[in-house]
C-alpha cells in the first residue's frame, strides 16, 4: 500500500457514502487521494471534500487501478461483482455489504472487539451489520470478564439501514399523512408513517427468522469468536430517520449486577452510558445520531431470572456511523497502522 493510500468510495453519494467522506475527514485519515464511484445516475455530480470539488464516476471494472483502498457500501450485488475485482486490482476492500461477512477467509472486524483479525485478510475485509455492532460493542466488555450464554434482542431499526431512498420514503410518507394524503410505499413493504413493521429482509419459512435476525445470530458468534452464545432476535422498523435503539436481554455464565454492568461500561471504548433514572433520561435515537459511541442506558437486573445472572439494558447507537461508515473507517485506520 503507497503511503498515504489512494483511496476510492464506491457509493459515495449512498446514505453511507456520504458518511464515509465526513469519518475520513473528521478523523483526518491520510490519503493521497480519493476517487469516488456510483451509478451512472451520479456520474458527474459533484461532492466536497477537505474544500475540494471531486466528481463522482460511474464504477467499471477500470475503476480500482492504483487504487490502494476502497470502501464499499453500494449494496451486496455490487460487492459481489467488484470486490474480487478490486482485489484482483491489488486494492484492499473494507466491505459495508452481507456479500461476504461470513466467508471464513474474510475477517469480519469490530476494532474494539477483535482488531487483531486485520492481519488475516487476503485483500477483502468484512463490516459488520449494523444492528450486530450497535449491539456488541457494549457487550464485549462484559463477555470478557463474565461469559455471556444467551442473548435475546430486539431491535427498533431506524429508516437509514435501508439507504438515502428509505429515508426519503419516511419523510415523504409523513409529509403526506400530516397532509391527509395517501402515500403508497415503494422503497419499504409497508407504509412507514406512524408504522412500525418487521424488518424489510426476506424471512425463512422455516424458521420465522428473517436475514437480519440471523445475521446477529452469527456475526455476532465469529466476531466474539464463540458459536456457542445462544442469541434470538427480533428486528423491527421504526419511523425513525437514523439511529438504531435496541432492548438487550443478557445472560451470563455467573451472576451479574447492574452496578457491576454500569461500573465496567463506563470505562470501555466506543461506549457512553446515558442512564439517568431520576430524570427518565436513557439513549434515544435523537442522542445517539451523529455521535460514534455507542449509548447505553437502563442497565437493569432482570426480576425474570432468579439466579442473579441476567442484565436487562436499552442500547441506541447511530447506524450509519458505528454501524456501517465509523467502523469501517476505523479498519482501514488498522490497515495503514499495520503498513
Ligand atoms: P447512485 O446514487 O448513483 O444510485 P443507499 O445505500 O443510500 O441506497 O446508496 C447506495 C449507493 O450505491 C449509492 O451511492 C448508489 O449510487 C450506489 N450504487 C447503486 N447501484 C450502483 C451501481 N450499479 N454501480 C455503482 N454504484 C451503485
Amino acid at each position: 500500500m503507497n503511503h498515504p493510500p489512494v483511496v476510492a468510495v464506491v457509493g459515495a453519494t449512498g446514505a453511507v457514502g456520504v458518511e464515509f467522506l465526513r469519518c475520513l475527514d473528521e478523523r483526518n485519515f491520510p490519503m493521497s487521494d480519493l476517487r469516488l464511484y456510483a451509478s451512472s445516475r451520479s456520474a458527474g455530480k459533484q461532492m466536497t471534500f477537505r474544500g475540494r470539488v471531486l466528481t463522482v464516476r460511474e464504477l467499471n471494472e477500470q475503476s480500482f487501478k492504483g487504487v490502494d483502498l476502497a470502501l464499499f457500501s453500494a449494496g451486496g450485488s455490487i460487492s459481489k461483482k467488484y470486490g474480487p475485482i478490486a482485489v484482483q486490482s491489488g486494492t484492499v476492500v473494507v466491505d459495508n455489504s452481507s456479500a461476504f461477512r461470513m466467508n471464513p477467509e474474510v475477517p469480519l472486524i469490530v476494532p474494539e472487539i477483535n482488531p487483531d483479525q486485520i492481519h488475516r485478510h487476503k485483500g477483502l475485509i468484512a463490516n459488520p451489520n449494523c444492528s450486530t455492532i450497535i449491539a456488541i460493542v457494549p457487550l464485549w466488555p462484559l463477555h470478557k470478564i463474565n461469559r455471556i450464554i444467551r442473548l435475546v434482542v430486539s431491535t427498533y431499526q431506524a429508516a437509514s439501514g435501508a439507504g438515502a431512498a428509505a429515508m426519503q420514503e419516511l419523510l415523504d410518507a409523513t409529509k403526506a399523512a400530516l397532509e391527509g394524503r395517501d402515500y403508497p410505499p415503494t422503497v419499504l413493504p409497508h407504509p412507514y408513517a406512524f408504522n412500525v413493521f418487521s424488518h424489510n429482509a426476506a424471512i425463512d419459512p422455516q424458521t420465522g427468522y428473517n436475514e437480519e435476525e440471523m445475521k446477529m445470530v452469527k456475526e455476532t458468534h465469529k466476531i466474539f469468536n464463540d458459536p456457542e452464545i445462544r442469541v434470538s432476535a427480533t428486528c423491527v422498523r421504526v419511523p425513525v430517520l437514523r439511529a438504531h435503539c435496541e432492548a438487550l436481554n443478557v445472560e451470563f455464565m455467573s451472576p451479574a449486577d447492574s452496578t457491576w454492568v454500569r461500573d465496567i461500561l463506563s470505562h470501555a471504548p466506543g461506549v457512553k452510558v446515558v442512564d439517568q433514572r431520576e430524570k427518565n433520561y436513557f439513549p434515544m435515537p435523537r442522542d445517539a445520531s451523529g455521535q460514534g459511541d455507542i449509548l447505553v442506558g437502563r442497565i437493569r437486573n432482570d426480576l425474570s431470572d432468579p439466579s442473579g445472572r441476567s442484565i436487562a439494558m436499552f442500547v441506541a447507537g447511530d447506524q450509519l456511523l458505528k454501524g456501517a461508515a465509523l467502523n469501517a473507517v476505523q479498519i482501514a485506520e488498522l490497515l495503514v497502522a499495520e503498513n
